[in-house]
């Protein structure tokens, strides 16, 4: 396994996806993690990641030097590379010219990390600091026009710094050249895979659980229904998961997650029917952060109510991902201002007395569906769009009433159809119907009609941070128009959400 110092760097997250894809396991940790807790994972290698600060600068993060006497590969990553220059003795300073962007680097040796790299090849920069003088034992492997040091070694100790970045696609021998550093300099072995994952992790969950009882919240969507699957091989029956259906759902998903769930994966599932709860409780409420929040307490609520049922439970099974951890940490992130409030049950183990287990912590989403893929989760749960918790209730603009929620689930079926239809849903990040309160005048056969309006979101996006609007081809949007005004009572006009995230959101409450 190889451990990744965490400097702050956007790019963390790539560095250990890249490693993975090469199917070595890898863990960020933050730079105070002791050499004892270091020691103890025994990693083949470190690597220390990028980060916004100036290693001269008065908060510079740090890690313990120790680890460059731990006898193992180092690779420093930009600020990384200047913690590592700064602490065997070289320096750093404020670069003549800043570097942003595409550099042509030139390598010098063709060994270590460059093994089977041509002289010429693009790299990605992003620094204002540089080199000024590495320290004893170093060389330069690699330089770019503005920067001498754009890559150091110290062969004999396996250390490496790379003024650039190699994980990001713009390098396009960073594949290579990490594949360099895993194989050729640390050792390490192509382990990591899916079903060595879930031997691990069915161990360490009978150890954690032994002979007790675990219950996990059930939504149907890729997280809680792989950590489910995982939990259920693992303990078996001793693991209760329960499904609350609001009455928000899209059409048929509820009676899908029954079916999958309890017929055919053969898992304790308990279904409680709380329709009636939550749209009550939502009657007459048009604000969209009281909708969000009514919606998240009832939810607390018919949760609890349930679990209550199940006697001798101690453990809540959650499906928390490695990035909500990492962001969760963060070196210099803090919390961002609230736009919406996610319906979110951080408050439960707390409440209940629980303690949480979460098995898929130290996963991406990708490797949490191929885990899914691998515990035999059907396709369409895999690949689901992400679904807000709050559900169709952010998507009924103004009141939501039963008879509103039937128009809308049947012009979102009619959408999702026609994406599908196209083999479009996997390359969107979400794609769906909203219900405006907004009736407007049309012609059907010869009558006059006054009726809703339905709006079309469709939208590209990596990580639901930035999004755009798809451009979604015409005779496509035709066909949507067409069929959801012929086949939905009540609507008699579509229109298509053209506005990006920032400055609009994904979901219109
Ligand atoms: P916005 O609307 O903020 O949404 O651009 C970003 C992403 O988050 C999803 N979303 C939610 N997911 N609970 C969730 O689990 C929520 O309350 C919630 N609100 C928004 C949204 O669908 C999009 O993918």
């Amino acid at each position: 396994m190889i451990l990744i110092i965490d400097f702050g760097s956007q790019y963390n997250q790539l560095i250990a996806r890249r490693i993975r894809e090469h199917r070595v396991y890898c863990q960020i940790e933050p730079p105070r993690i002791s050499l004892e807790e270091i020691r103890a994972i025994a990693p083949e290698g470190i690597v220390l990641s990028g980060g916004p600060a100036s290693i001269y600068g008065p908060k510079s993060p740090k890690a313990d030097t120790g680890i460059f006497e731990l006898g193992i590969p180092v690779l420093g990553i930009c600020y990384g590379m200047h913690y590592m220059v700064n602490a065997l003795g070289g320096k750093v300073w404020q670069a003549q010219k800043r570097e942003y962007g595409l550099a042509e680097l030139c390598v010098k040796h063709d060994t270590g990390i460059f093994e089977g790299i041509k002289e010429k090849t693009k790299c990605w920069m992003s620094h204002g600091d540089a080199i000024e003088r590495q320290p004893k034992g170093f060389r330069i492997i690699g330089s770019t026009a503005n920067t001498k040091g754009a890559a150091v070694e110290n062969l004999k100790k396996g250390f490496y710094g790379l003024q650039f970045h190699p994980e990001v696609s713009h390098t396009p021998k960073g594949k290579k050249m990490l594949s360099n550093f895993l194989f050729r300099i640390c050792g390490c072995k192509k382990t990591w895979t899916m079903r060595s994952f879930i031997n691990g992790s069915v161990r360490k969950i009978r150890s954690v659980v032994g002979d007790k009882k675990v219950i996990l919240g059930l939504s149907g969507g890729v997280d809680s229904s792989v950590t489910a699957l995982l939990l259920h091989r693992a303990i078996g029956e001793q693991l209760t998961c329960i499904f609350i259906d609001n009455g928000l759902l899209r059409q048929g998903e509820a009676a899908d997650v029954k079916k999958v769930f309890k017929k055919h994966l053969k898992v304790n599932l308990r279904f409680v029917s709380a329709k009636k709860r939550f749209l009550s409780g939502l009657k007459g409420v048009v604000d969209p952060e009281k909708k969000r929040k009514i919606i998240g307490h009832t939810f607390i609520e018919a949760f609890e109510r349930e679990a209550q049922r199940i006697k001798g439970v101690t453990l809540l099974g959650q499906g928390t991902l490695y990035p909500d951890i990492i962001e969760s940490r963060s070196a210099f992130g803090g919390p961002s201002a609230v736009i919406k409030s996610h319906h979110n049950v951080g408050g439960l183990p707390k409440r209940m007395k629980l303690k949480l287990i979460e098995p898929l912590k130290h996963l991406f989403k990708d490797e949490a569906r191929r885990l899914g893929k691998e515990l035999g989760l059907p396709k369409n749960l895999i690949w689901r769009q992400p679904f807000p918790g709050p559900g169709l209730a952010i998507r009924i603009i103004g009141d939501v009433t039963q008879a509103r929620l039937s128009v809308l689930r049947k012009a979102d079926a009619i959408l999702f159809e026609e994406i599908v239809a196209r083999n479009l849903d996997k390359k969107l990040w979400q794609s769906f119907a909203v219900l405006l309160p907004l009736k407007s005048v049309g012609i059907m056969g010869d009558q006059r009609t006054y009726e809703d309006t339905v709006a079309i979101r469709a939208v590209t996006s990596t990580d639901a941070m930035t999004a755009d609007w798809a451009r979604l081809p015409h005779s496509l949007l035709g066909s949507i128009s067409n069929r959801i005004i012929n086949e939905v009572r009540g609507v008699n006009r579509v229109v298509y959400d053209i506005s990006s995230k920032p400055p609009s959101t994904i979901e219109w409450e």
